[in-house]
């Protein structure tokens, strides 16, 4: 049994009571995007399988987070967002620090039962400072909301659709020659993989500062 405000989605209620549910699109703080699917739970009285992260918390909701189906589809999930791109974890620079490899190892992820899709993606690599690899990007679009609720630049978007979808800056301008970033780095640091990363670290070594993300929503008291 756990109490929560009428204000807040079932993940938040199961957080604050350190009941954990995979997420990745979800970032504290952050608005609620709902679009990578994994938070699904089972709530009794719907057949419908609802998002943790944007389903408000009711009084005498029965919520089951981990079940043989959820657990079903949550592999499902991470299995699409493996083949979807070119995710080669052993010289990737969050190799060790990836939260997509880190929820896949935690499922139990040990292979793909979908095709590859190989897609040729660039690297852009002509920013002074940071770097955006397509080719590890998972599409949670937590960059563009960090950049736009936390920052406050707007540099980051989704173009195109479906499986043509990319982040992009500006309207597809290069990140080197977006004069609206900032170079702040919030963007770098809330990605959950490999695809921002700063210049410099070599495989393995490029360490997320999540915590930083959270506690400055939480200092400045950002209201989304
Ligand atoms: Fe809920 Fe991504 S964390 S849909």
């Amino acid at each position: 049994d756990v109490s929560g405000r009428d204000d807040q989605t079932i993940l938040q209620v199961a957080l604050e009571n350190e009941l954990s549910i995979p997420r990745l699109c979800y970032l504290t703080g952050l608005s609620e995007w709902g679009g990578c699917r994994l938070c699904l739970v089972e709530v009794e009285g719907t057949n419908r399988l609802l998002a943790a992260c944007t389903t408000l918390a009711r009084e005498g909701m029965n919520v089951h987070t981990a079940t043989p189906r959820l657990e079903s589809y949550r592999k499902m999930i991470l299995e699409m967002l493996f083949a979807e791109r070119n995710h080669v974890c052993s010289v990737c620079v969050s190799n060790g620090n990836c939260e997509l490899q880190a929820l896949a190892q935690k499922l139990g992820v040990d292979h793909v039962r979908y095709p590859y899709l190989y897609p040729n993606l660039p690297v852009d690599a002509s920013h002074p400072y940071f770097l955006a690899d397509h080719n590890r990007c998972i599409l949670c679009t937590r960059c563009v909301r960090v950049c736009a609720e936390l920052e406050g630049a707007h540099v980051w978007e989704i173009t195109a659709r479906g499986i043509h979808a990319r982040i992009a800056i500006e309207m597809n301008e290069n990140w080197g020659h977006a004069s609206t970033c900032t170079s702040c780095g919030k963007c770098v640091h809330a990605c959950p993989t490999g695809a921002l990363a700063e210049k410099g670290w070599a495989t393995e070594e490029m360490v997320k500062k999540i915590d930083t993300v959270t506690s400055l929503v939480h200092r400045r008291g950002v209201q989304v």
